[in-house]
């Protein structure tokens, strides 16, 4: 498997993403998203993602230099129209909202209807956490997902990811998951490495379980996170697209778009604005000696928090480089002949 620096990663997305149109700024915006998501090791949504966003530019489901607008806001919220644009647009706009308004009045909502693939949530909601702000951020797929609700053997729910985000030190917690067993991006990292998906993810069309990947692209369906418990993911999964396409104005159930159109629901809280923040730092330095001294069972060495996995990955990523599949990176080279773009600097 080739291997790329995080910087190379970037560049090479840019130079995709210019040669397909976008915008610059644009650009340089959804590049970014997609080299960081493989640095910190998701990469389910990184550069292996430029395929599906070209297909999306073509299907003319990106609108390319779409403005994200203001459709409504009040005092402590603001609901933007990403109008089908790049989702890493939006959301990063969405971020900056969110932490200006509640600087001014210590919390605030924000929205985005119409809203394509924002990648990886933990990116936005440890942006806000740097900037002193608490965060919760939960997207919805409002048409007919890959997921099946608990007992069900059809594709009814997204997976409807939620990340929340606390600052730490000079960084955040982040947790980041799907309320699915995992990732659709990740059973197909695993097809296109060849690999089985770990039981318990995916069911084939008949809902008999399977770890075939194949199984799940003809016609099968993700399961709701949690396996015999798989009520509670299924229920979170539901209430995101109550919170996230409903109030959005995304909506839900919807059968005239053939994908994304994501709903986003972003909460915000200025943590100063209720706590000293030295008090804060203390009670968070406690906390994390309890948990960081928990008597641990034999073979685990440390009790990690949500979002330690991410930062160690991107140090070591940083300093060693990302490997990229073979077959992604075929791809990657076949897009980016099509397009003309030039990537003969990234292979040797
Ligand atoms: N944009 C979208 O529509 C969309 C949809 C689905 C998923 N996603 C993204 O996919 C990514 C992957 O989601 P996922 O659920 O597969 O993530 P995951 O299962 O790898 O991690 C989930 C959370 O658990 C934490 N974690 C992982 N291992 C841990 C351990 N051993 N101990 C303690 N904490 C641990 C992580 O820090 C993370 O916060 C996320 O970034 C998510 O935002 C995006």
């Amino acid at each position: 498997m080739p291997t790329f620096s995080v910087p190379d990663l970037q560049a090479l997305s840019l130079q995709i993403l210019n040669a397909a149109g976008v915008p610059t700024a644009d650009a340089e915006i959804v590049a970014k998203e997609l080299a960081e998501a493989n640095a910190v090791g998701h990469d389910s949504h990184g550069v292996m993602r430029l395929m599906q966003y070209m297909q999306m530019i073509d299907d003319g489901f990106v609108r390319l230099g779409a403005k994200v607008e203001t459709v409504r806001s009040g005092g402590s919220f603001t609901i933007l129209d990403a109008n089908f644009n790049f989702g890493q647009v939006a959301a990063n706009l969405a971020v900056e909202r969110g932490v200006e308004l509640a600087r001014n009045v210590g919390t605030a909502t924000v929205m985005i209807r119409n809203c394509n693939h924002v990648g990886r949530l933990g990116s936005y909601s440890k942006k806000a956490a740097e900037q002193g702000c608490t965060t919760t951020m939960a997207v919805n797929a409002p048409g007919p997902g890959g997921v099946a609700p608990f007992g069900g053997i059809e594709r009814k729910l997204g997976t409807n990811p939620i990340s929340m985000s606390a600052p730490w030190r000079n960084s955040s917690l982040v947790l980041d998951m799907t309320t699915s067993a995992s990732a659709e991006g990740k059973v197909r990292v695993a097809l296109q490495k060849g690999d089985q998906v770990p039981e318990g993810w995916i069911i084939d069309v008949e809902g008999n379980p399977t770890t075939d990947p194949q199984k799940f692209y003809d016609g099968g369906a993700l399961l709701p996170l949690g396996g015999p418990l798989g009520f509670k993911g299924s229920g979170m999964s539901m209430m995101i697209d109550v919170f996230s396409g409903m109030l959005s104005g995304s909506g839900i159930c919807r059968t005239d778009l053939p994908r994304g159109a994501n709903g986003v629901w972003m909460y915000f809280v200025d943590v100063k604005q209720f706590i000293d923040r030295a008090e804060y730092d203390a009670l968070m330095e406690t906390y994390v000696e309890s948990l960081k001294s928990c008597r641990r069972l034999p073979g685990v060495e440390e009790i990690l928090l949500p979002g330690e996995i991410e930062l160690r990955r991107d140090a070591q990523r940083r300093a060693e480089g990302v490997s990229i599949p073979d077959e992604t990176w075929r791809q990657i080279n076949e897009l980016a002949d099509r397009l003309g773009a030039d990537l003969s600097d990234f292979n040797d």
